[in-house]
């Protein structure tokens, strides 16, 4: 039956950057579908609001405390995870952040702390993650990319090259990982409320962007969630190397 085919009964799913935002929305969207779910960031405390939120509805959850950038902390993500469960079958890397700056002010320190989270922190998880997922030969990759990788948007020089990084990503770990059946692909998120663009929301610029939006709104997290599950389902097991732009008709024109 086709919706059996969306859902994760069982399945394992780490998720970065999950005490709150966009994470948070998959990784309760994901143990709602039956997964179990491991809950990373750098902050336990909200990790624990959101493994409450989850054992609520019978979720279940695991929380590992990592900073996505530290190689330690993606070996304890892995090693803590088949400690519990055997088994990683989905990756989502989620946890990222922003610096903004005109380019011809751009700081090097900014670069430097935004490409290693958003770019080379999730390359190496992907790696150490991906090791597994051969072993098993079954892999479900989800990056959350931005549209600021395939379009050009203001004042983000470093947040852009990241993540143009990431979607470029998807395509090479695609094509060099579907004989190991791992699907890798990447969401494009339009414009979110959440602590990373509160600023902007409450901006002129957010006004602008209401308005540019086909939708007429700002997206919520749960506007991602439906279709990072899908990525992570066997629905898609067809579906690999592709960025799906989930913006409420930005890139659509207007
Ligand atoms: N909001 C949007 O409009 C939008 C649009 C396109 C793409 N995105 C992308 O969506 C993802 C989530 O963003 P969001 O809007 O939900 O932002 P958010 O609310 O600020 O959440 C960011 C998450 O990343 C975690 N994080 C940040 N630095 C980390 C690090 N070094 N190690 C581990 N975790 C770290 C944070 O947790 P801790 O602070 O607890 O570590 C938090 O859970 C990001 O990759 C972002 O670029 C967002």
């Amino acid at each position: 039956m086709i919706l059996d085919a969306f859902a994760l009964t069982d399945r394992v799913a780490v998720i970065t950057g999950a005490s709150q935002g966009i994470g948070e929305a998959i990784a309760v969207a994901m143990a709602e579908a039956g997964a179990r779910v491991v809950l990373s960031s750098r902050t336990r405390g909200r990790l624990e609001e959101v493994a409450d939120r989850i054992a609520g509805f019978g979720g279940r959850s695991l929380i590992v405390e990592a900073d996505v950038t530290d190689r330690s902390g993606h070996e304890r993500i892995v090693k803590e995870t088949l400690s519990q469960w055997g088994r990683i079958d989905i990756l989502v890397n989620n946890a990222g952040i922003n610096r903004r700056n005109l380019p011809e002010d751009f700081l090097e320190e900014d670069w430097d702390v935004v490409v290693d989270t958003n770019l080379k922190g999730p390359f190496f998880l992907t790696q150490r993650v991906g090791r597994e997922m051969i072993r098993q030969q079954y892999g479900k990759i989800v990056h959350i990319a931005s549209l600021a990788s395939i379009t050009g948007l203001p004042n983000i020089p470093a947040y852009t090259a990241a993540k143009g990084g990431i979607g470029a990503l998807t395509y090479q770990l695609a094509i060099q990982w579907a004989k190991h059946n791992i699907n890798v692909n990447s969401i494009c998120p339009g414009y979110i409320l959440t602590a990373l663009t509160t600023g902007i929301h409450e901006s002129e610029r957010g006004e602008y962007i209401r308005n540019r939006v086909a939708m007429g709104r700002w997206g919520a997290p749960k506007d991602i969630a439906g279709t990072a599950v899908f990525l992570a389902s066997a629905a898609s097991d067809y579906l690999t190397g592709q960025l799906i732009v989930v913006d409420g008709g930005w890139m659509a024109g207007g």
